[in-house]
């Protein structure tokens, strides 16, 4: 497979919940691609389906209440929708590895760290206990834990929040797999730990040459770890591109909101914007574009028609009315606030 090839093609996909109060529908219409040995940031505000995306690769998703309801995951060639759940036993673990969202709550309090690393080894490898004991030592040496050799009999509550999500990278990583997903791996940890996570990911991806599926809140991570960005709102990619023309060239409305929301250094209280009113209740979405009523170039024909992702630029896309005519200085004007960019790589 070629640098440039997908080693992940999501079509089209949808992921529904049936709910007494009716059909959410979490996932509805996603396409996504992540080149091999690259980083596709997947960025958008709570609750417009990030995680559930993230679930549905791996087939995670619990159903019921949940169901993919169309679509399909492409790995490596195969549509893993259509895999028996034995061979997807052997994906998971083996080539595809998930760091979920509330990662404290992935280690089991009453095992050694070592024994539960040992275990996702010898469940998804053919390894003696002293030889996956071997191999954790390693890792937990790669993911910067110091005296492995003692780390390794802890039990979690021994270990700081930073430690600990160090275990959980190794983990995710025990069986050096080809795609890891990481949904917000560390947003509960402090500045400076992140920093060091964030440098740990990366330095691992070099080195083994894996694929990242990244979900964050912060676009100051995505501009240092990502090479493409989608940016996700109410179930559905609303913009799709390389991290530099995004960056530079936003082409829809809520990425822009989303850019001059961030609080950086040098830029004032008054150049920062606040998106205004919610995200929608997926059982309630408004007609035509979803983001109309907090957009603030809203037309009569958002209020009726829902846009499509179309291409604005070289491997960009947008859905929006407008994609491509709204720029900065149009922005400044409606919205009365000052540049929008300032996140630097
Ligand atoms: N088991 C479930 N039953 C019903 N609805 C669900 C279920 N799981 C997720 N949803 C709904 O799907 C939508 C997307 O949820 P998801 O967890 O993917 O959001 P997210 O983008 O990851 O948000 P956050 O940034 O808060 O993690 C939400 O409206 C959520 O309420
Ligand atoms: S289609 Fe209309 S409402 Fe939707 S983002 Fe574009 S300008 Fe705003
Ligand atoms: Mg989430």
């Amino acid at each position: 497979m070629s640098n440039s090839e997908a080693i992940l093609k999501i079509k089209d996909l949808k992921v529904y919940f049936d709910t007494d109060a009716g059909v959410v529908k979490s996932v509805d219409g996603v396409d996504l691609e992540i080149k091999k040995g690259t980083t596709l940031g997947l960025v958008g505000e709570s609750g417009c389906g990030k995680s559930v995306t993230c679930l549905s690769i791996p087939r995670l998703i619990e159903s019921p209440p949940g169901r993919i309801a169309g679509g399909e995951i492409i790995y490596k060639g195969k549509n893993l929708l259509e895999l028996s759940e034995k061979d997807m036993q052997g994906i998971r673990g083996n080539d595809i590895s998930m760091i979920f969202q509330e990662p404290m709550t992935s280690l089991n309090p009453v095992f050694t760290i070592g024994d539960q690393i040992q275990e996702v080894i010898m469940l998804h490898q053919h390894k003696t206990s002293a030889e996956a004991r071997e191999l954790t030592l390693r890792i937990l040496k790669k993911v910067g834990i110091p005296s492995p050799e003692i780390r390794i009999d802890d039990y979690p509550h021994q270990m700081s929040g930073g430690m600990k999500q160090r275990v959980i990278i190794a983990m995710a990583l025990s069986c050096s797999p080809d795609l890891l997903i990481a949904d917000e791996p560390t947003t509960a940890l402090d500045v400076t730990i992140q920093v060091q996570i964030l440098d740990l990911m990366r330095s691992l991806q070099d080195e083994l040459g894996m694929s990242i599926l990244l979900v964050t809140h912060d676009l100051g991570v995505v501009a240092s770890m990502a090479s493409h960005v989608a940016i996700m709102y109410a179930s559905k990619i609303v913009e799709y591109g390389p991290v530099e023309q995004i960056f530079s060239n936003p082409g829809h409305p809520y990425t822009l909101g989303l850019f001059t929301s961030i609080p950086v250094v040098g830029r004032g209280k008054r150049d920062l914007y606040v998106i205004p009113g919610n995200v929608p209740d997926p059982l309630a979405f408004p007609r035509g574009c979803k983001f109309w009523p907090r957009c603030v170039f809203a037309e009569d024909i958002c209020r009726s028609q829902e846009p499509f992702l179309e291409n604005i630029g070289e491997g960009h896309t947008a859905a929006c009315h407008f994609r491509g005519k709204i720029d900065k200085h149009l922005w400044k004007e409606k919205t009365n606030t000052g540049s929008f960019l300032n996140i630097s790589r």
